[in-house]
């Protein structure tokens, strides 16, 4: 079958390898009718979150249908439509009992400490084959599949496998309620569905903070208010829109690869001894890069959002994290951040806690992630696919691959 295999920092392609089989009795195998790739395979490809396996399929997130099940799957029938959340849990232990799917004390083959098991992901993870290719195998199925209700078509599921859960759970993280304003940092597609989700949640205002202008568009179609870090200081502009009191929550949706603004105002503020500290940060977390032109360019600025946050947010106020930062990253403002009282939450998303919910409110035409989608492309493509994401190219916020096309 067709996969995209990571080789090396830089190095990705589109191979032939072979189709999983049922190795576990709760095994399924799913044929994959459309996955999409992310801002966290991004991190891959370009060096900052280290630790892969060469030869690791990636991608982890994917709708298709049931091909085959192990004895142990009693739910499910060959021929059922499902979406495949990110992250695996094994459905029994207190973790996922308690809804912490992301830290399963069973699902990691490293052990119960070495964090969040998924798809397509580092050494560290699992590692486990990914959903970008023709088919995939899904283990403790019973728990790590969840039915698509009819009426919602695969696109919609697509965005519910991790990114539409992501944005919900970053919303919680940073105790969106009613009435309250929130900040959403990047307006990447987590970015873009934290504004759906803080909104659904009871937020009375939401802004969205990006360097590219062709994104904050996007952001408009969810009727966010847009400030464009290279045209504009964002903390200043975030004070003025707020009566100087700051937004009650801010939702960071950008990770490692943060930038530093490149024009405007706030492109002067970044004084040499934050410059110095951005370039060790960016030497811990990648440390090996593949730059090819402006290819695979790791992040120049870290905690940029992360400092940002922390300035921006109101006194008392909640930050949510959930972009991604690898276990190397030990950077944040923390004194800042103490002597404002501030609530910090973070963390890898739960998906299989949200997904049904979301499911519902697409059904029910609450909610329609799919605004974001930019492209549909086939698998064939997605090499080029995935060169275009990375540069962030206008018109290329959310990639869809199909195996089928
Ligand atoms: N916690 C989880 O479970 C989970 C799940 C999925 C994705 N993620 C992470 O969420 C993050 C966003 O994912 P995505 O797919 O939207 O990625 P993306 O790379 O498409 O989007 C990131 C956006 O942040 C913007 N950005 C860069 N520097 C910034 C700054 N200083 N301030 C504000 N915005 C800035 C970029 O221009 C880009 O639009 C990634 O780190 C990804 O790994 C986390
Ligand atoms: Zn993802
Ligand atoms: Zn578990």
């Amino acid at each position: 079958m067709k996969a995209v295999v990571w080789h090396g920092v830089g190095d990705i392609s589109l191979d032939d390898v072979p189709e999983p089989t049922l190795d576990e009795p709760a095994d399924a195998i799913v044929r994959i009718t459309a996955s999409a790739i992310c801002g966290t395979d991004l991190h891959f490809v370009r060096g900052s979150m280290p630790g892969m396996r060469p030869g690791t399929i990636l991608g982890h997130e994917a709708v298709g249908t049931v091909e085959a099940l192990g004895p142990e799957v009693r739910n499910f029938s060959v021929g059922d439509r499902v979406v495949i959340p990110s992250t695996i849990g094994c459905g029994r232990c207190v973790y996922c009992r308690a809804g912490y799917y992301a830290q399963c004390d069973m699902a990691n083959p490293n052990g119960r400490d070495a964090g969040t098991a998924f798809y397509g992901g580092p050494e560290s993870t699992g590692p486990f084959d990914g959903l970008q290719a023709e088919y995939a195998r899904v283990p403790f199925a019973h728990t790590n599949l969840v039915a698509i209700p009819p009426g919602v078509s695969d696109e919609q599921a697509l965005m519910v496998s991790d990114i539409f859960p992501t944005a919900w759970f970053g919303a919680r993280l940073a105790e969106v309620g009613s009435g309250d304003v929130v900040v959403v940092l990047g307006a990447g597609p987590v970015g873009q569905l934290a504004v759906l989700s803080a909104r659904l949640q009871g937020a009375g205002r939401v802004l969205i903070v990006d360097g590219n202008a062709d994104r904050l568009e996007t952001a408009k179609l969810q009727n966010a208010e847009t400030i464009d870090f290279n045209a504009e200081d964002p903390v200043k502009v975030v004070e003025e829109l707020t009566g100087g009191i700051g937004p009650d929550r801010v939702i960071e949706a950008v990770g490692v690869d943060a930038r530093r603004p490149v024009g405007g105002p706030a492109a002067h503020q970044v004084g040499d001894a934050v410059a110095a500290e951005f370039e060790r940060e960016r030497e811990q977390a990648a440390p090996e890069t593949n730059i090819q032109g402006s290819q695979w360019v790791p992040g120049d600025a870290p905690s940029q959002a992360l400092r940002w946050a922390v300035e921006m947010v109101a006194k008392a106020g909640t930050i949510g994290i959930v972009g991604v930062y690898p276990p190397q990253h030990t950077s944040f403002p923390l004194g800042a951040a103490m002597n404002r009282n501030l609530t910090i939450q973070a963390g890898n998303c739960n998906h299989r806690r949200y997904v049904p919910g979301l499911l519902s409110r697409i059904a029910t035409g609450s909610a329609d992630p799919t605004t974001i989608l930019s492209q549909q492309e086939p698998l064939p493509s997605a090499l080029a696919a995935y060169e275009a994401f990375d540069r962030a190219l206008p018109g290329w916020t959310k990639v869809v691959l199909e195996p089928t096309a």
